[in-house]
């Protein structure tokens, strides 16, 4: 592809105002319907969640939860990341992973993770090329979708930026 790539594409920050974008992006691309507390966390996480937009049109969305682990530190949980079909293989994807993997080293994320459906081979072929593995895999994850069980894929963060 690559055509796509000269094109702009522009990252906007999910909002009480434009969360139905979001909501329509998800009921076009999931098979898994999201409630009320993905939708606070997608808001609270700040700029680890982000709508991407093509030439004004919204595209796309990267949607994370910050989750505090033991000792204090915390770990970012990509709850979605989707792209509208007809604007896959731009870019868009990209751009919405490598702007949540560099907040995550500016503010000392050491690790993000995932759960994928163990069938999208699309997904699973994108997160490993961004250094992502399979970590675990959880026997009947999803209750209403075939097949039902998931893959965690993992990532540690390097570059993580020194402590003050
Ligand atoms: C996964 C997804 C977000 C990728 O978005 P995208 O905008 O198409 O990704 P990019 O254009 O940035 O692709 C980057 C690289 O990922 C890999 N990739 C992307 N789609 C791929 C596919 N269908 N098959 C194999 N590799 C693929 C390619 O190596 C690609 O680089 P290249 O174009 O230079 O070859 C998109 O396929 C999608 O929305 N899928 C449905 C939703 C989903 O399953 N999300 C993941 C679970 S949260």
């Amino acid at each position: 592809m690559g055509a796509g790539r000269e094109m702009e594409v522009s990252l906007d920050a999910v909002r009480d105002k434009n969360m139905m974008q979001l909501k329509k992006l998800n009921t076009a691309i999931f098979p898994v319907r999201y409630n009320d507390k993905y939708y606070a966390d997608a808001l609270s996480s700040g700029d680890f969640s982000k709508l991407a937009y093509f030439s004004d049109i919204c595209v796309g969305a990267i949607a994370c939860r910050l989750e505090k682990v033991e000792g204090g530190t915390v770990r970012a949980y990509i709850m979605t990341l989707g792209v509208l079909a007809p604007y896959r293989g731009l870019g868009i994807g990209t751009k919405l992973l490598s702007h949540v993997l560099d907040l995550c080293a500016k503010q000392n994320i050491s690790e993000i993770y995932l759960h994928v459906q163990t069938n999208n081979d699309d997904a699973i072929a994108f997160y490993k090329k961004y250094g992502f593995e399979i970590t675990e895999t959880i026997q009947n994850y999803y209750v209403n979708i075939t097949p039902p069980d998931c893959y965690v894929l993992t990532k540690a963060i390097s570059g993580t930026a020194p402590k003050k």
